[in-house]
C-alpha cells in the first residue's frame, strides 16, 4: 500500500503514511462455547491526514470494530485476537516523542495518554454525553486542565472560545447548558471536545446519523474542512455508503463481521469488485440518467448465531455458487487487478484493493458488472460539474488518472434475481442500505 487512488487535498502529491494499522482483529461476545464472532480477521490501514470509510448494514461489527480498537468495548465483548498499531507523531510544545504503539498491549496509563489527545472517538449518541448540569464552557475547559497543565485560565478560556467558534457556535453559548442547544449544535459541541487537543486519529462511528440531513450536511462540511485545515486522520463509520463517497479517500465493506472488500472511494464506486458492495452501491438512486427501481439487496444480514456456511453472504448473493456455500473466500487483490491484469485502464496508478470472492480469483472472467475497468475509459470527460465541485473530486486532483466520484454520477445497478439459496433464506425483509433523502442534496462543499 504505497500510492494513494483518491488520495485527499492534506495528502495529494506526497508519500502516504501509516497513522493507524488495525492487523487481523477478532471479537467476540461472550465466552467460551456460548462466545459468538462479531469481528473476524480485520484488516485496516488508515494513512496520516485521510478519511478511512467503514461502510456495511446494521450489525455488520462497525461498531464493535471501533470500540475494540480503542480499547473501549465492554463485557462481553472480548478482544480475541490481532494488533493495533498507533504510529504516533505528536504535535505541539507539550509533544511527545514519536512512537509506535500496541493499543490491544498497551498498559491503562498509556491508553489514557493517548486517548484524546491523539486518538479521539465520536460515538453515535455523543450528543448525549455532555454533562446536563454543566455549562457548555466549564465542560470545554476541563478537558483542557486535565490534559494541558501548561495552559492558564485565561487562555483555557480563549481555546474554548476558538474551538466553538472552529465548528460554527457563537461564543455567546459558553455560559448555555446542553439543553439548551439543538441536537446539532450539541454534537458540535461533541466535535469541538474531541478536536480540544488537536488529535491525530478521530474515530466516528454514526456522528451524524441522529441529526436531520440538513444538520447531518453542515456538520460534515464543517468537518472536512476543519480535516483539511489541521490534518488529522478519520475513521468514519456509517451504513450511508453514499455519505462515503463524497467524504472518504479510501472504504472499507464490512458483511457479517468481516471485511469484504477494500478500495478507494472512487474504485468502489466506479468499479466494485465484490457483490454485496455492488448491492450497496445499488441500494441509493442516482439523481442522472434513467429512472432505475431500486434493487437493494435481498435477504437481512445473518445472525451471529447461525452463520451460513462458507461466504456468509452466498445465500443473498445473485452469483453465488457451490462452491461459495463451501469455503470462505479471503480478502486478496481481484485477479485482474493485479499487474497486468484486465482491471486497470492503462495508464491508470496501481491498485492497492483487495475483495473477499471467489468470482475475483481469476478462474473465470467475473461476471461484467463487478468486473468494470478502472480508471473508466472515460473518466476525463465524464467528470459532472457535481462532483467537479466535491471533495472526493478534489480528492483525485493529486492523481490526474483518478476520476472523481459522486452520487449523480453513479448509475443504480440492477442485480439479477439471487440464486436459490443453499442455506435456509433469512426473512426476507428487503434492504434500503443507505437513505435517498441523503443522495438528493447537493456534494458536499458544494456550497461552500
Ligand atoms: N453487547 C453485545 N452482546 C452481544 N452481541 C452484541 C453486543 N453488541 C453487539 N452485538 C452483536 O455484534 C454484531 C455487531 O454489532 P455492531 O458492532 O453494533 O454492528 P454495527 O455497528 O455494524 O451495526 C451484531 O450482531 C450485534 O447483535
Ligand atoms: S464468494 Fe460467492 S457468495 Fe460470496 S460474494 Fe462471491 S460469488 Fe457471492
Ligand atoms: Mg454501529
Amino acid at each position: 500500500m504505497t500510492q494513494s487512488q483518491n488520495g485527499g487535498p492534506a495528502v495529494a502529491g506526497r508519500q502516504r503514511e501509516a497513522v493507524l494499522e488495525v492487523r487481523g482483529l477478532d471479537v467476540d461476545y461472550g465466552h467460551g462455547p456460548d462466545a459468538v464472532r462479531a469481528v473476524s480477521g480485520a484488516d485496516l490501514v488508515l494513512h496520516r491526514g485521510e478519511v478511512l470509510g467503514l461502510a456495511g448494514e446494521s450489525g455488520s461489527g462497525k461498531s464493535t470494530l471501533a470500540y475494540a480498537l480503542t480499547r473501549l468495548l465492554r463485557a462481553p465483548g472480548v478482544i480475541t485476537g490481532g494488533e493495533v498499531l498507533f504510529h504516533s507523531r505528536p504535535q505541539g510544545v507539550d509533544a511527545g516523542p514519536a512512537e509506535t504503539v500496541d493499543l490491544l498491549a498497551a498498559d491503562a496509563a498509556t491508553l489514557r495518554r493517548i486517548r484524546w489527545s491523539e486518538l479521539a472517538v465520536v460515538f453515535q449518541s455523543a450528543m448525549h454525553a455532555l454533562n446536563p448540569v454543566a455549562r457548555i464552557d466549564a465542560q470545554l475547559t476541563d478537558v483542557l486542565k486535565a490534559h494541558r497543565r501548561s495552559m492558564t485560565a485565561t487562555q483555557r478560556r480563549e481555546r474554548a472560545v476558538e474551538l466553538l467558534r472552529m465548528v460554527g457556535i457563537s461564543p455567546d453559548r459558553l455560559r448555555s447548558y446542553p439543553h439548551e442547544l439543538s441536537g446539532g449544535m450539541r454534537q458540535r459541541v461533541m466535535i469541538a471536545m474531541t478536536l480540544a487537543l488537536e488529535p491525530q486519529v478521530v474515530i466516528m462511528d454514526e456522528p451524524t446519523t441522529a441529526l436531520d440531513v440538513v444538520t447531518q450536511r453542515e456538520i460534515l462540511e464543517e468537518l472536512m474542512q476543519l480535516r483539511e485545515r489541521l490534518g488529522f486522520a478519520v475513521v468514519f463509520i456509517t451504513h450511508d455508503l453514499s455519505l462515503l463517497l463524497e467524504l472518504a479517500d479510501s472504504i472499507a465493506v464490512m458483511y457479517a463481521g468481516r471485511i469484504v472488500e477494500r478500495a478507494s472511494a472512487a474504485e468502489l464506486f466506479r468499479a466494485p469488485r465484490h457483490p454485496y458492495s455492488l448491492g450497496l452501491k445499488g441500494s441509493f438512486p442516482s439523481l442522472h440518467g434513467e429512472r432505475v427501481r431500486m434493487e437493494g439487496i435481498p435477504g437481512s444480514p445473518p445472525s451471529l448465531r447461525s452463520m451460513p456456511s462458507g461466504c456468509a453472504f452466498h445465500p443473498r448473493c445473485a452469483f453465488a455458487t457451490d462452491r461459495c456455500a463451501e469455503e470462505q473466500p479471503l480478502l486478496v487483490t481481484p485477479a485482474m487487478d493485479l499487474p497486468g491484469g484486465q482491471g486497470r485502464t492503462a495508464g491508470g496508478p496501481p491498485s492497492d484493493r483487495s475483495s473477499a470472492c471467489w468470482l475475483q480469483n481469476g478462474q473465470e472472467p467475473p461476471p461484467a458488472a463487478l468486473a468494470l475497468p478502472f480508471p473508466p475509459a472515460t473518466a476525463t470527460s465524464a467528470t459532472s460539474d457535481a462532483s467537479a465541485t466535491s471533495p472526493a473530486a478534489t480528492a483525485g486532483a493529486g492523481s490526474p488518472s483518478a476520476p472523481s466520484a459522486s452520487p449523480a454520477d453513479i448509475a443504480p445497478v440492477s442485480l439479477p434475481a439471487p440464486a436459490p439459496a443453499p442455506a435456509p433464506a433469512p426473512a426476507p425483509a428487503p434492504v434500503n442500505a443507505t437513505s435517498g433523502a441523503t443522495t438528493a442534496t447537493p456534494p458536499l462543499g458544494s456550497s461552500s
